[in-house]
């Protein structure tokens, strides 16, 4: 196994080049790219940037170049329902892309010509995600982000969720659109800008794929500013940690 590991920003993936065992830095596409031992496992690490393009450019560098058997991408993103809080972790049972829309030539979301809207994260990765977050929330919270930071974000109970996860080239902030979005697909527990592209990307390469992320906003209007906050003081203790005990499991 090699596992490639994206996320959009610094900040989603502080700390995982800094454990690489004697990591070689290969730049290709304006992006580094990380080689090396990260715990138990062979892994590439780099930053996509953000959106589909970006995200997909670096998913197919990855398996073409580097040679990954198998991606997992970390990193925040907004709750799809309001069931969903600041905090919890989702893990993609299936992508779609939010903003795919070449109706009436072709169903509303669906990729054209591949006849799919919706595409599948790998069933093991994402049972061993959950699993791993599921750890984290229970035994690592307390010690990986102080009570305060904690406080602020009402971190008291976080749970894990395995939906519908939904991409766009959009950073959502705004309480009807999302709604709108709700009603269009049902299940939807976190909105981003990169899983679904990464997803489709692995699906025809034939690599198995899973996406991961902490829920830093509402997707509302105060999302812009929630979003910084957890980003910068939060997210990186949750990619750290999840991705430490998938390593090791
Ligand atoms: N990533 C984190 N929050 C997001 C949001 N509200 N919309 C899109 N991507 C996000």
């Amino acid at each position: 196994m090699r596992l490639g590991i994206i996320s959009a920003l610094a900040d989603e993936q502080q700390g995982l080049v800094e454990a690489m065992e004697g990591p070689s830095r290969l730049v290709h596409g304006q992006r580094e790219y990380f080689v090396g031992r990260l715990w138990k496992i062979d892994a590439v690490c780099v930053l996509s940037r953000i959106g589909k393009v970006a995200a997909a450019m670096t998913a197919t560098t990855l398996v073409e170049k580097f040679g990954v058997t198998h991606i997992v991408f970390t990193g925040v993103a907004g709750a799809g329902d309001k069931s969903i809080r600041v905090g919890d972790i989702v893990v993609a049972e299936s992508l779609v892309q939010h903003d795919m829309d070449a109706s009436p030539l072709f169903p509303r979301f669906e990729v054209p010509l591949t006849g799919q809207t919706h595409f599948l994260g790998d069933h093991h990765l994402g049972q061993q995600l959950v699993s791993a977050a599921q750890w984290f929330l229970n035994h690592g919270l307390e010690d990986a982000i102080s009570e305060a930071e904690r406080n602020v974000f009402s971190l008291t109970q976080p749970r894990v969720h395995h939906g519908l996860v939904a991409s766009g080239d959009q950073f959502m902030n705004d309480k009807a659109r999302l709604a709108q979005l709700n009603d269009d697909l049902p299940g939807l527990v976190a909105v981003e800008m990169e899983g679904a592209a990464v997803a489709q990307v692995c699906h025809e390469l034939g690599v198995p794929c899973a996406v991961i992320r902490a829920i830093s906003d509402n997707a509302n209007e105060n999302a812009a500013t929630d979003f910084m906050r957890f980003v910068k003081s939060v997210a990186a203790q949750y990619a750290f940690h999840i991705v430490r005990r998938f390593c090791y499991q």
